[in-house]
């Protein structure tokens, strides 16, 4: 017998900071760039996802992979195409199709591969009349395997195309007739299609409403707020639902844009996992400040703080002494991008702005890092701050004098 020496070599993982989906906050990228990805769509093969978006900047359809939903890849512009918005990947046959909104039409690109190379294929016909529309949407039937194009017509009328393996559109599988509804998303539940829709109210948010039916074909039932209507869909609103079927459980993942203002590049993403009760035909969102999913058991789960740093202060131009910044000492950071969340609540959401100072670096408003600041009393932002026990974050107010922000303290992740 040979006897083998046995040079094992045992890689000890690179500490990264436990990873989260945090709506509203600054997404980034593995090379720490913020994600840009919007009104996008999310399509798994095999164990990796692919997300699919317009650029905030020229509306060029952008790819990034993942393997967890939470670490993103970017993969890079997929055409020279521009002023395509939200940018849907469909694989109806051996090619690949991304279907997005231009104009007023809606363009579809192909491609022989995933990644790359989707040139200009045609302006899609929309049968039975081509209206003129906006938003697209997709969604794969997981019951007959086939493609569908969702668009939201001029008309008020949501409607539902086939996509037929060469890549053109059949007749008009549903419409959805209800009101001024766009930005539509569907997914299947245990018999049940849910079709999601946001109402129209440019890049303002809105209720998201929520629409069933037993067949594809219709009718449709519903427009119920998937979520309390006085939060507008938590800030955003709707492009794509992403079904994860794990071994424990399936989870079912709503996919929404936080606008800014214009839909430009400081919009943030809200993807919020969904409470489905197909006997009752309801869906709401199921809110939290971070969260993740296991994708292989569908599990969700939320992050425990490792270290709290307590205040009780309420910041206020007001009070009399009262001053409107606190400082925190001695706050533990890794060298590396880590979450803090925030914990502060606001008498009033349009009367000022609560701001960062880390370590005398220029002053950063939350709301940049969090388009949630100030609607949740959880705010999480990732910062970077020195290796070490040493840092100092200055958190402070601004804004009208009857402003006032009260904040309990700073968690750690
Ligand atoms: C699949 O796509 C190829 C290339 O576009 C086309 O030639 C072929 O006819 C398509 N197959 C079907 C079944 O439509
Ligand atoms: C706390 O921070 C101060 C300066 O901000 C620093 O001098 C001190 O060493 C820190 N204490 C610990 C225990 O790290
Ligand atoms: C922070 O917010 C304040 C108040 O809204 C605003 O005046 C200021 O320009 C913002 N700062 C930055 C860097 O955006």
């Amino acid at each position: 017998m040979l006897s083998y020496l046995c040079l094992c070599i045992f890689m000890v993982p690179l500490a990264l900071g436990a990873s989260w989906i945090a709506p509203g906050a600054v997404w980034y990228d593995t090379d720490g760039k913020k994600i840009n990805a919007h009104g996008g769509g999310v399509v798994q093969r095999e164990s990796t996802f692919y997300w699919v978006g317009h650029s905030a900047e020229n509306e060029t359809p952008m790819m990034y992979s993942s393997t967890d939903l939470i670490n993103w890849k970017n993969l890079g512009a997929q055409s020279t195409v521009s002023a395509m918005w939200r940018p849907k990947l469909a694989k109806p046959n051996g090619s690949f199709w991304l279907f997005g909104q231009q104009d007023r039409y809606s363009l579809s690109l192909k491609s022989s591969q995933l990644t790359g190379g989707y040139a200009q294929s045609a302006k899609v016909y929309i049968p039975p009349s081509s209206y003129s529309y906006s938003d697209t949407g997709m969604f794969h039937d997981p019951v007959s395997d086939t493609w569908y194009l969702l668009t939201s017509a001029d008309h008020n009328t949501v409607q539902i195309n086939k996509i037929n393996t060469d890549g053109t559109l059949g007749s008009r599988a549903s419409s959805l007739t209800a009101g001024a509804y766009e930005a539509p998303g569907l997914f299947y539940a245990n018999g049940v299609y849910f079709l999601i829709c946001s109402g129209k109210t440019g890049w303002r948010a809105n209720p998201n409403k929520v629409f069933w039916a037993t067949s594809l074909a219709g009718p449709w039932t519903g427009g119920t707020d998937i979520a309390p209507s006085g939060e507008n869909t938590y800030g955003s609103q709707n492009t794509f639902e992403l079904t994860i079927s794990g071994s424990q459980k399936t989870t079912y993942i709503f996919m929404g844009d936080a606008w800014d203002s214009k839909g430009g590049v400081s919009s943030n993403y809200v993807w919020l996992p969904m409470t489905v009760d197909t006997s009752a035909k309801k869906v709401t969102l199921d809110y939290h400040a971070m969260w993740a999913v296991d994708v292989k058991t569908g599990a969700i789960s939320s992050p425990k703080a490792d270290k709290r740093y307590e205040a009780n202060h309420v910041l206020s131009k007001r009070t009399d002494g009262g001053s409107s910044e606190i400082t925190f000492r001695n706050v533990t950071g890794t060298g590396a991008m880590q979450w803090l969340a925030f914990d502060y609540t606001v008498n009033k959401r349009d009367g000022g702005e609560a701001y960062i100072i880390v370590n005398n670096e220029p002053p950063v408003n939350i709301s940049s890092l969090n388009s949630r600041a100030g609607y949740h009393h959880v705010v999480p932002v990732q910062l970077r701050l020195e290796a070490g026990e040493d840092n100092t974050i200055v958190f402070g107010s601004m804004g009208q004098d009857d402003f006032e922000i009260a904040i309990t303290g700073i968690e750690s992740f």
